[in-house]
């Protein structure tokens, strides 16, 4: 497996156009624009491979560490709309931004961490995909928190943050 792995990358670091050799060529300010070229069917992008398997539930084991990472990833990518306590109060929601329902509510708060996972990578409805920003393990991380977040709120009313003063 790795071998293929370093064979592909061989093969692709021969063959593969980086687009900077014709820089020296033309005035260093003007770009290089290549057309788009579709990723070939049956290509796996390198890597791919690892980022599944980090995907994979039932995830990495939930230590002091990862629900520390957890949230401080989650204060960084997910409170500017979910507010820190999750009731969907964020400073982007009070600019305008549609708010999210509070995970307080009873539907999300059955939510399990590979549902919430999911949600990260692929976003949902009005929320964008955070895949490109945040790594697999860091979304199992997040997906705790947010479950440690609803059992410290369990008790409270769920409310719609929004709606509060
Ligand atoms: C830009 C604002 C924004 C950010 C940032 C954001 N979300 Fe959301 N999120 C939303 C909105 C809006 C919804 C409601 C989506 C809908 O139903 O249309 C939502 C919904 C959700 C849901 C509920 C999905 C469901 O089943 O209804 C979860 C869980 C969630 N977000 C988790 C996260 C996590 C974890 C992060 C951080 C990685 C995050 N969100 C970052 C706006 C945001």
């Amino acid at each position: 497996m790795r071998l293929a792995v370093a064979l592909i990358g061989a093969a692709c670091l021969a063959a593969c156009d980086t687009g900077t050799e014709q820089r020296d060529d033309i005035a260093s300010t003007r770009t290089v624009q290549r057309p788009y070229l579709p990723v070939p069917p049956g290509t796996i992008a390198r890597g791919a491979a690892a980022r599944q398997a980090a995907l994979a539930p039932p995830g990495p084991e939930v230590t002091r560490d990862v629900m520390a990472r957890g949230e401080e990833r989650f204060r960084a990518f997910c409170s500017p709309c979910h507010g820190s306590t999750g009731r969907g109060d964020g400073t982007v929601v009070s600019r305008g931004f549609p708010p999210p329902l509070s995970y307080h509510e009873e539907r999300l708060l059955s939510l399990s961490p590979e549902q919430i996972v999911q949600v990260i990578t692929n976003g949902k409805g009005r929320m964008f995909p955070y895949a490109d920003r945040v790594l697999p393990e860091e979304r199992w991380a997040i997906a705790h928190y947010v479950k440690a977040l609803q059992a410290k709120g369990a008790g409270l009313a769920p409310d719609r943050g929004a709606a509060r003063p």
